[in-house]
């Protein structure tokens, strides 16, 4: 999404003969932004809300002065419930109930609905135009200011905007009301509910405006001499005498190109920028194209348009390439929650995410199956990770009873164009996919929709292909999962599914991927889905066949809900897989844990991508009589750890991800086990190794050189704590989150890998508790006071500024264990 920010000064405003009065209200969230009246005002501050449903809570004259007043983001599902159950199987645990209706499916969070309240002051002149952008409601909301509604909105992940032009209070006194349903069964996965992103005010002197995403820019031809780009403007209630002028920056914010010209409802224009800096992954330089709509020298509106120069091509003989390079997909698919934030979504916590899957070797992910806020979208362009943009997991046939499917017809058309237009000039953005196993799509029916999707986004889009992730073609031998059985039956011809499709993405279907090919010698192919354990497979065929251009896992980190889908438990046999879920809230199948720690399958990914050339796991030991039976999504139970204390003498499995060709393994200094690695290992060999507290080493080889070596030490008891900012600096405002990790350690200053550790947090100095708690996979409590335990000796803080500089202190303490603090800097960005 462009940024779409203005601040017009008061003296701008006056020499545009404006009159908008924004009135000064020191307690309200405006107050800020009355001395900057222009487009792109943060309204997140100070909201009034009520958890419960309501009648006349849009009325203007409510007394709300009970309402608790909340900051946006906010997610009201990752809140503690009330009444906590006790006793020794409670029904509440935090936020989560076992009796949720939700269920595994939102892994036991509750929705229901909740009101939102805000006051503020402003009166606009006959003339102006004010409107009011929300980035999403979770999941359908109505709007009312000063008592008119405004409007309702269904989907839970598209912005919606209102014009509160007409319904201003005349003396500047207003009210919004809003109401979020989150009602019934409505999503797979944890949805977060309630205003969970951000909303903004837009204040215009007057009416004339550049259309909300109406600018567009794409790339026409890219030469070392210059790039053509294709430039589209749309303006809206235009007066006689008005211009548009362009201004092209390079990422060093020098002009490289200009123009200007009469304003028209929609104009067109090439424009052209010197020796380009293409933006790619590893180069993700920024322009921006800044929109002007102009009366004279007076600036009516303005936008920032930030975007690369970049061209994307997808072939079955050349692959895909990214300004005429080669380049794999290596893909991460997630979900939109922040782990213990919820949904709610800071932009730190968002570009971490980012950030912590390109420190992983990910280029790209595949929001799933949602538009994802802008932030992450704004964090994609700046680090370059590439997005596969999803517009729907259901079309008209529903997957629960409450889904989208019930308002698809009705909506489909404007949620697509709102996708494609708010996002479309982000460079990461590489395709739009239709939809995630659709199910009744290759019906006769399914398949009119998908021929009307298709055509939409080629329409509003021409330059980025079309796909959709598939996870059956009938008449083919399947490749059994739980998804294709809940696909449901398909009937129509082989492959309709991926007719109207221009790149194919295939769910769990590794085993078809050659045969396919065979069939369809043209179709480029992408993994949309894979099971990690299928890593090893899947890289050696992607690697070596061009018209198979990536792969995205499922998924790259943990996310809350479709509890316990993946993982292992000890069983009787290999195959007992009940999913006895709760009190398991989280999917526990990413690579990395809920709050962003590497698990086994990315010590694994690291060696396959080239990250490290040696990583080690030793699986956990086994109860006696028992066997480790993992779930579809699961990965076995292991960790880089030799701290195994009760498993003295018996084999331990260590598990050896390596790029080279021979192992050797010591345990104390005593050669414990050597072995050559084929390449039909794939990268990955066991040894057995009989277990002694120490020191385990392992060493890989190729030929006689030695490319990697590992140690794990046997920690010993916990004795200490420490605190670890992951940034040395961090935002100070309402919107800003800062992290640290919380760790046990040993004597000797070794992480303590122990689960259940008291831990108690407390702040001093300008920051709020956001959120404090591990990527425990089972419910053990709320993430939103200061008391939480460690998983596996680690736990995570997270710090929300509060308007105000300065430094926060944190301090950490567990009975028994010597205590640890550490401070944050905190400014305003
Ligand atoms: C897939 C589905 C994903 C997720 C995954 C794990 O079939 O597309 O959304 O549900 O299964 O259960």
């Amino acid at each position: 999404m462009s940024r779409e920010r203005l601040f017009l000064d008061r003296r701008q405003l006056l020499a545009a003969g404006a009159s908008i009065m924004a009135l000064s209200a020191p307690s309200i969230g405006l107050a800020a932004a009355s001395e900057r009246v222009g487009r792109g005002q943060l309204f997140d501050l100070d909201w009034r809300f009520l958890r419960g449903a309501g009648e006349g809570f849009e009325a203007p004259g409510l007394d709300d002065a009970a309402w608790r007043r909340v900051d946006l983001p906010h997610d009201w599902s990752i809140e503690d419930l009330p009444n906590q159950s006790s006793g020794a199987k409670p029904t509440i645990v935090g936020p989560f109930d076992r009796k949720a209706e939700g269920g595994t499916a939102t892994g036991f969070a509750v929705g229901g609905e909740g009101w939102y309240r805000k006051r503020f002051k402003l009166a606009a002149p006959a003339g102006a135009r004010v409107e009011l952008l929300f980035e999403a409601a979770y999941m359908g909301s109505d709007v009312w200011l000063n008592g008119h509604h405004l409007g309702s909105h269904a989907e839970g992940y598209t912005p919606f905007a209102y014009d509160l032009t007409p319904h201003l209070s005349p003396i500047g006194d207003n009210v919004l009301a809003v109401r979020v349903r989150n009602l019934g069964k409505n999503s797979r996965w944890y949805s977060g509910s309630g205003l969970y992103r951000h909303v903004w005010l837009d204040v215009l002197a007057q009416p004339s405006r550049i259309a909300r995403w109406g600018v567009a820019v794409s790339t026409r031809r890219l030469e070392a001499a210059a790039a053509t780009l294709d430039l589209e403007t749309r303006l809206e209630d235009l007066t006689p005498g008005l211009t548009v002028a362009w201004r092209l920056k390079d990422p060093a914010g020098k002009t490289v190109w200009k123009d200007q010209a009469a304003a028209q409802s929609l104009i067109k224009r090439q424009a052209l920028a010197p020796k380009p800096q293409a933006w790619s992954p590893a180069t993700p330089a920024l322009y921006t194209l800044e929109t002007e709509l102009r009366r004279g020298a007076k600036v009516l509106d303005r936008v920032d348009t930030p975007f690369g120069i970049r061209v994307a091509a997808f072939d079955a003989t050349q692959g895909m390439t990214i300004n005429g390079q080669a380049l794999k997909l290596r893909g991460a698919c997630i979900h939109h929650d922040n782990g213990l934030l919820g949904a709610a979504a800071y932009d730190a916590a968002e570009e971490r995410k980012v950030l912590l899957l390109k420190a992983r070797g990910y280029n790209a992910v595949r929001p799933s199956h949602n538009l994802f806020s802008p932030a992450f979208l704004r964090a994609c362009d700046r680090h370059g990770m590439l997005v596969i943009e999803e517009f729907f997991d259901a079309w008209r046939w529903p997957k629960l009873p409450e889904d989208y499917a019930a308002h698809f017809d009705a909506e489909w058309r404007t949620d697509l164009e709102t996708i494609v237009r708010a996002t479309r000039n982000h460079p990461s953005v590489i395709m739009w996919s239709i939809g995630n196993e659709i199910p009744n799509r290759n019906s006769v029916e399914g398949m009119e929709v998908q021929w009307r999707l298709a055509n939409a986004v080629h329409a509003l889009d021409s330059t980025r292909p079309v796909t959709a992730a598939i996870n059956s073609f009938p008449g083919h031998v399947q490749t059994p999962t739980a998804s294709s059985a809940r696909a449901g039956s398909n009937a129509a011809p082989d492959h309709a599914s991926a007719l109207y499709l221009d790149v194919v993405g295939y769910n769990y279907k590794l085993a078809d991927y050659e045969a396919d090919h065979r069939q369809f010698p043209q179709r480029v192919f992408y993994g949309s889905e894979s099971f990690s354990r299928d890593l090893f497979g899947i890289w050696d065929l992607t690697d070596r066949s061009p018209w198979l251009i990536g792969d995205f896992v499922w998924t790259a980190m943990d996310y809350l809900g479709e509890a316990a889908i993946g993982g292992s438990i000890p069983a009787a046999s290999a195959s007992a897989l009940s999913l006895g879920a709760w009190p398991f809230v989280n999917a526990y199948c990413g690579d990395l844990d809920l709050i962003g720690q590497q698990k086994a399958p990315s010590l694994a990914r690291d060696v396959v991508w080239g990250l490290s050339p040696l990583e080690v796991a030793v699986q956990k030991p086994l109860p006696a009589g028992k066997v480790e039976a993992i779930r579809p999504w699961g990965w076995s139970d292991e960790w880089s750890s030799w701290t195994w204390p009760g498993a003295e003498g018996k084999p331990l499995a260590v598990r050896v991800y390596t790029s080279g060709d021979r192992i050797e393994v010591r345990l104390n200094g005593a050669a414990a086990a050597t072995k050559e690695v084929t390449p039909a290992d794939l990268k990955h060999v066991e040894v057995q190794v009989p277990y002694a507290a120490g020191l385990l080493e392992v060493i890989a080889y190729r030929g006689d050189a030695v490319i990697g070596r590992k140690r794990l030490e046997t920690a010993g008891a916990p004795a200490a704590l420490r605190l670890a900012p992951e940034t040395a600096r961090g935002g100070s405002s309402r919107g800003d989150v800062s992290f640290v990790r919380v760790e046990v350690l040993d004597a000797r200053g070794r992480i303590a890998p122990e689960t259940g550790v008291p831990l108690t947090l407390s702040i001093e100095g300008p920051g709020d508790l956001a959120a404090f708690g591990s990527a425990n996979p089972v419910a053990v409590g709320g993430f939103q006071d200061n008391t939480s335990a460690a998983w596996r000796g680690q736990a995570l803080a997270v710090i929300r500024g509060t308007g105000r500089d300065g430094v926060v202190k944190l301090t950490v303490t567990s009975p028994d264990l010597a205590s640890a603090s550490t401070s944050l800097h905190l400014t305003r960005l």
